[in-house]
C-alpha cells in the first residue's frame, strides 16, 4: 500500500496493532512453556535476524526453508516469518526467535528450518541443541530466552 496521507498511515498502523502487541506481551514475560499449534497457539511469529552477520551466515536460506515448510504443512495463516534487525549477538548467529514463548535459537542453519516448524511450531517442543548455552553457567543449562541484546556475554 502506498502511503499518500496520514489517514493511510493510520490504516497501516491499525492493521499492524495486533502483531505489535503480540511482541510487546511476549517481551514482558519469559515462559518455560513452549507454545506450538498443538498446544493451542493461534498465531506464532518467527523472527529471523536480517543483520549483516546473520545474512552472511545464510539467514536468507533459513527464511526460504521456513517458508517452504510452512507451505508444505498448510499453516500459512497461523505462522509469520519476519526478518528483523540485529539482535546484538552476531557471534552466535544466525539467530531465530519464536514469539510468543520468546525462545531464542542460536547458530541456526537452513537445514534446521524444517525441524523448527515440525518440532517447535507444530509440536510445541523446543529444540534443545539450538538453545544458547552460557559457558559461565555451572550447569551448562541451555538458556530458553535472551530477552535483551546479550551485550557482554562472551
Ligand atoms: S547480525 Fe544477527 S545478531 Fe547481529
Amino acid at each position: 500500500m502506498k502511503i499518500l496521507s496520514i489517514h493511510d498511515l493510520q490504516i497501516i498502523r491499525k492493521r499492524a496493532e495486533h502483531h505489535l502487541s503480540l511482541r510487546e506481551e511476549s517481551n514482558e514475560k519469559v515462559t518455560e512453556k513452549c507454545y506450538g499449534l498443538a498446544s493451542g497457539a493461534q498465531h506464532l511469529q518467527i523472527l529471523i535476524c536480517g543483520g549483516t552477520g546473520c545474512k552472511a551466515s545464510s539467514s536468507q536460506g533459513i527464511t526460504d526453508n521456513l517458508l517452504k515448510a510452512i507451505q508444505k504443512n498448510e499453516i500459512t495463516d497461523k505462522v509469520e516469518v519476519i526478518t528483523v534487525g540485529c539482535f546484538g549477538f552476531c557471534e552466535k548467529g544466525p539467530i531465530v526467535k519464536i514469539i510468543p514463548d520468546n525462545t531464542f535459537y542460536t547458530q541456526v542453519t537452513p537445514e534446521d528450518a524444517e525441524e523448527i516448524i515440525n518440532e517447535h511450531i507444530i509440536g510445541g517442543r523446543r529444540i534443545e541443541r539450538l538453545l544458547y548455552v552460557d559457558p559461565k553457567t555451572p550447569s551448562n543449562r541451555p538458556s530458553i530466552s535472551l530477552l535483551y541484546p546479550p551485550i557482554g556475554i562472551p
